[in-house]
């Protein structure tokens, strides 16, 4: 009943949402898979690379979706949600969003720390803005490593929240993320 009277997130929200969610999923794939492969082959360096470049792109969606989400409020939460539910929900919006820059932060800072330059599909090289350094760069693998456990933990508890709302609530929560004629 609620179904029709709740509000969507604007059309660039839902694109970046989903297009984000595709890339992070296709990058902790690739991240584990790259990791497991012995020896150094042409196939395993190709790997790294588009791990590398998914990532930095999630980055950058990252940026713009920031910055699109402060000018623009999603719409109100169903009126018939618990408070705490209401809360947790954005509790763990924020938390996501923090993992959406720190994630692809540590992975970009192991890499120039372990003496890696980043070349942007190959073509542009971005800002090298620290020096080797193995001790950080060992510190870094597992920060990068502990914050993916986590995002992957938050994530897993996201996309439970959403499905209880869609298939026990049935409460239009989903259909605000949903692409769909607007109205
Ligand atoms: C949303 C973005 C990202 C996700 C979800 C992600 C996920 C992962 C995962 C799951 C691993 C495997 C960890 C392990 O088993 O040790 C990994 C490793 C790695 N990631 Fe990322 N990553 C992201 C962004 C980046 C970025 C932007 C870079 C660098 C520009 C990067 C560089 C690396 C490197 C070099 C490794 C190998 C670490 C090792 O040698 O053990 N990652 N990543
Ligand atoms: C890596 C994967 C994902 C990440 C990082 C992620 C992150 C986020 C974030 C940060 C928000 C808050 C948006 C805002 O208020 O600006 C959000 C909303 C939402 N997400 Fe995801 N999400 C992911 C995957 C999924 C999946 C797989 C589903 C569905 C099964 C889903 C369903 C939703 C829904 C329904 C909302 C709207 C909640 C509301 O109305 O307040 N997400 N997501």
């Amino acid at each position: 009943m609620q179904a029709q009277q709740q509000e969507r997130y604007t059309t660039t929200a839902i694109v970046l949402h989903w297009l984000i969610a595709v890339l992070i999923v296709g990058a902790f794939t690739l991240g584990l898979v790259m990791t497991d492969m012995p020896g150094f082959s042409p196939t395993k360096l190709r790997y790294y690379s588009w791990h590398k470049w998914a990532g930095v792109t999630v980055l950058l969606l990252a940026a713009l979706r920031l910055l699109w989400r402060l000018k623009n409020r999603p719409p109100a939460l169903s009126a018939a949600m618990p408070a705490w539910q209401r809360g947790a929900a954005h509790g763990l919006h924020h938390l996501l969003y923090v993992l959406l820059f720190a994630v692809p932060l540590s992975g970009y800072f192991y890499t120039l720390a372990s003496g890696f330059p980043v070349v942007y599909f190959g073509l542009f090289q971005l800002p090298v803005l620290i020096a080797k350094d193995p001790a950080l760069a060992e510190t870094l693998k597992g920060v990068h490593y502990w914050l993916n456990m986590l995002l992957a933990a938050l994530v897993a508890l996201h996309v439970l929240a959403a499905l209880k709302h869609q298939l026990i609530d049935r409460d239009g929560t989903m259909r605000r993320m949903l692409p769909g004629r607007s109205h």
